[in-house]
């Protein structure tokens, strides 16, 4: 069984994925509002809190324009409480066959986190071609990314680990990345501070820089 949609086409050649952990119901309706006022139209949550799926049915009724990915997902059970939440892509930091199965069953589009040739080819029995470089810049960075582009030439990378807005533009660069992700973009310290103002600007400027 093959899974049959794909995280680019959520992202309407949006190059920058925010990487969100969201604490509670102020950061859910702050956060999304900052980046949207930055020009970001995609976001991650993180399964990493207690408000996790909670701020990703929140964000789906408050901000509809909003493409809401699922991150961390680590099982199959967390892919299935997030997709009832409303999230319409996930991301692993892993590569497991229950999280592709389960990917097809809920016929949701899935970028598993890869870091070997071994990981991206088991994947590809799904029909997966998207992937997460994970963690970016332990697995090798640009420089794995290079590598891979010969005997993967057909696949493509969202490289996220150690991605910050030194180094963001350097795999951007790259013709096998479609995409970045980052917790540079939805700091922590900023969410839980509600400065939201400061994280639009963080946007903006990646954004221009892009
Ligand atoms: C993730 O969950 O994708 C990573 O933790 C994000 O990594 P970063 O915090 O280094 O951006």
């Amino acid at each position: 069984m093959k899974i049959q949609k794909k995280i680019s086409d959520l992202l309407g050649g949006q190059k920058i994925v925010p990487v969100a952990v969201i604490e509670d119901e102020a950061q859910a309706l702050g956060l999304p509002k900052a980046l949207l006022e930055g020009g970001v139209k995609v976001i991650e949550i993180t399964l990493r809190s207690d408000y996790a799926l909670k701020s990703i049915a929140s964000i789906k009724q408050n901000y509809p324009e909003m493409m809401i990915l699922a991150g961390t997902v680590n099982t199959p059970e967390q892919m299935q409480l997030a997709v009832a939440a409303g999230a319409e892509g996930i991301v692993s930091p892993g590569f497991t066959t229950t999280l592709a199965d389960k990917a097809v069953e809920l016929d949701v589009a899935y970028m598993p986190g890869v870091a070997t040739g071994s990981e991206i080819l088991a994947a590809n029995e799904y029909g997966i071609t998207e992937f997460k470089l994970f963690p970016a810049n332990i697995a090798g960075g640009v420089g794995a990314l290079k590598a891979f582009s010969g005997p993967f030439f057909d696949f493509t990378f969202c490289p996220t680990g150690g991605v910050s807005k030194d180094n963001y533009q350097d795999y951007l660069a790259l013709d096998n990345v479609i995409c970045v992700g980052g917790s540079w973009l939805a700091p922590k310290q900023a969410a839980r501070a509600g400065d939201w103002d400061a994280i639009t600007a963080l946007c903006k400027q990646a954004l221009v820089a892009s």
